[in-house]
């Protein structure tokens, strides 16, 4: 068991602004999210970072198409996204752009750096270039049909000036890393390809430079070489918290401290930039290392993986503007399980709405709030344990609930969690099949067994509205105040005070998540979300 760590610092990706980002971009940071939203509610110190990376040829290209500058062309697609985020309710705390100078100067500094020690040094690439990767490759990498391992594209034969980062010198030490943080990658079948795909045949040195391009960040010693976009990239990580600067609190919290857990969360397509580079860069700067790196799967379509150069994308807003936010960061956390890889089909989404939202959520809410203004006059009792038969076992369950909950969360198995929660909603239903509250309500004789019943419903639903609602942003609080909780109250601490909701005056009950018709939907989600 790794000690659970007090403060915390949460990444996504840095996405590339070279067009639009799709459903696959708002899994990844919806994600993140979710735990960042989860670490605050139980009250820790929580940053969450992140951001855009802005240079390299394909963006270079991309400007150009468009007839933009580069600058220009980031900075479009760059307030989409910023607006993509909002629409999501991410809770980032920040929002790095690779472009900003605070971002710039500290890559420079760091290229000196490693310069100065040695690790970097001045050479010629020869090899096999994927320009739409921006890598180069090996021959055993590109094989006898001389495609890109990674998008199977034609590769050419390219040779440049070029910096280059002695890769190799580190390997014997992130090996030792690896060895001595087990849950550094997370699924290990990750490490393991690492491991056998890339180290253990070798490391070879990293091109850290290019010249064939200007859109990047200059080499102060060189200018005619700019920084190749990997060791741009991953300094995202420090440089957003003022690594390197007079101004470096936020470092020193949550990088320097080793009360923080740092966690990045990436794709499978980076694992190798993430698992490789950034270790032994860091290690080249004499800096700690992260905590751990939560690989998950990738969103698939019928095509392969869902992504912005193949076109195949599931554009996120349309789906929102339909269906409310809610729903949407709901199936993404629920319908793919996380680490491994998922589809979205319109079927799985209008069926986990309609079964885990509006039928069991939904419902129990609905029916709770209906039965306590119709036998109390909307005020909820107070709650009182083992009246009925059945309470111990549901009481027994709402506590083992929050424990599994908070284990599988503090762990990042998010889907898994979120399910502990769904077989709670699914258990109070059932208690109003076995207590029959109707059948109660006719005899005055079991009134005292009627309140408690109603306590009981709404004590379920406290719990696992909290839980749910650092994936349902919106309709956690919806439900809160449906449950006459103030927002004063509405704190994590309130689901461990069985009489949190005793004398609290529900408002109208009012349908959190309609129904959704498949025979209507599914047809329309086909012809205008997934039209192409
Ligand atoms: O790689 N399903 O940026 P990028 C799920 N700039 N997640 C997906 C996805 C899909 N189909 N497609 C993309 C880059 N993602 C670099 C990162 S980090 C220092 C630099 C998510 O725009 C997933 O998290 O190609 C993936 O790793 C990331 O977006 C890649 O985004
Ligand atoms: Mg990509």
């Amino acid at each position: 068991m790794i000690k659970m760590k007090k403060q915390f610092y949460i990444t996504t990706p840095i996405y590339y602004p070279s067009a639009k980002l799709h459903l696959g971009h708002a899994y990844a940071t919806t994600l993140t999210d979710v735990w960042a939203r989860y670490k605050r509610l139980r009250g820790f110190p929580t940053y969450f970072l992140t951001g855009t990376d802005e240079h390299g040829q394909k963006i270079e290209q991309n400007a150009a198409k468009a007839g933009k500058s580069p600058q220009h062309f980031v900075d479009d697609v760059v307030i989409g996204i910023q607006s993509l985020w909002k629409t999501f309710k991410i809770s980032n705390d920040d929002f790095i752009r690779t472009t900003e100078p605070r971002h710039e100067s500290i890559v420079q500094a760091i290229f000196t750096k490693m310069v100065n020690n040695g690790d970097i040094y001045l050479g010629k690439y020869e090899g096999w270039y994927c320009t739409f990767c921006e890598s180069f490759w090996t021959n055993t990498q590109v094989g006898e049909d001389h495609v890109c391992p990674d998008c199977k594209r034609p590769v050419h034969q390219d040779k440049e000036d070029a910096y280059f980062f002695k890769m190799s010198k580190y390997a014997d030490r992130l090996l030792a890393f690896y060895e001595e943080h087990p849950q550094f990658i997370t699924p290990e079948s990750r490490k393991n390809e690492m491991i056998n795909t890339f180290i253990k045949p070798g490391l070879e040195d990293l091109c850290v430079s290019r010249t064939s391009f200007s859109w990047g960040i200059p080499v102060k010693e060189n200018p005619k070489h700019v920084v190749y976009v990997w060791l741009d990239a991953l300094t995202n990580y420090i440089s957003a918290l003022g690594y390197g600067t007079k101004n470096d609190e936020l470092y020193q919290k949550f990088w320097v401290d080793e009360q923080t857990e740092i966690v990045h969360i990436l794709g499978a397509d980076i694992n190798r930039f993430h698992a490789i580079y950034w270790p032994i860069f860091l290690m080249s700067l004499g800096l700690r290392l992260p905590d751990r790196l939560i690989v998950h799967g990738l969103l698939m379509m019928k095509d392969g993986k869902m992504s912005k150069s193949k076109g195949n994308v599931i554009d996120p807003l349309p789906l929102v503007e339909k269906y409310g936010l809610d729903t949407v960061r709901y199936y993404l956390v629920r319908e793919t399980v996380f680490g491994q890889d998922g589809q979205f089909t319109p079927e799985q989404f209008v069926d986990r709405v309609n079964v885990d939202l509006a039928n069991d959520y939904g419902n129990l809410l609905n029916r709770t709030l209906t039965m306590i203004q119709k036998y109390f006059h909307g005020v909820i009792p107070a709650y009182e344990s083992n009246v009925h038969p059945v309470d111990a076992s549901l009481e027994l369950l709402i506590k083992s609930t929050i424990q599994e909950y908070e284990l599988l969360m503090d762990n990042l198995q998010l889907t898994e969690a979120i399910m502990k929660v769904n077989t709670l909603v699914a258990r109070g239903n059932k208690y109003i099949d076995e207590t029959q509250p109707w059948i109660l309500a006719k005899d005055p004789t079991q009134a005292k067994t009627l309140a408690s019943v109603m306590a009981h419903l709404a004590h379920v639903l406290l719990t696992a509205t909290m839980l749910y609602s650092p994936v349902l942003v919106e309709s956690s609080t919806k439900a809160l105040n449906q449950l006459g909780l103030g927002s004063d109250k509405q704190t994590y601490e309130a689901i461990h005070n069985l009489q949190t909701l005793s004398g609290c005056t529900i408002t109208v009950p009012q349908p959190l998540f309609p129904r959704l018709d498949p025979a209507i939907e599914v047809p329309y989600i086909q012809q205008t979300i997934l039209k192409k």
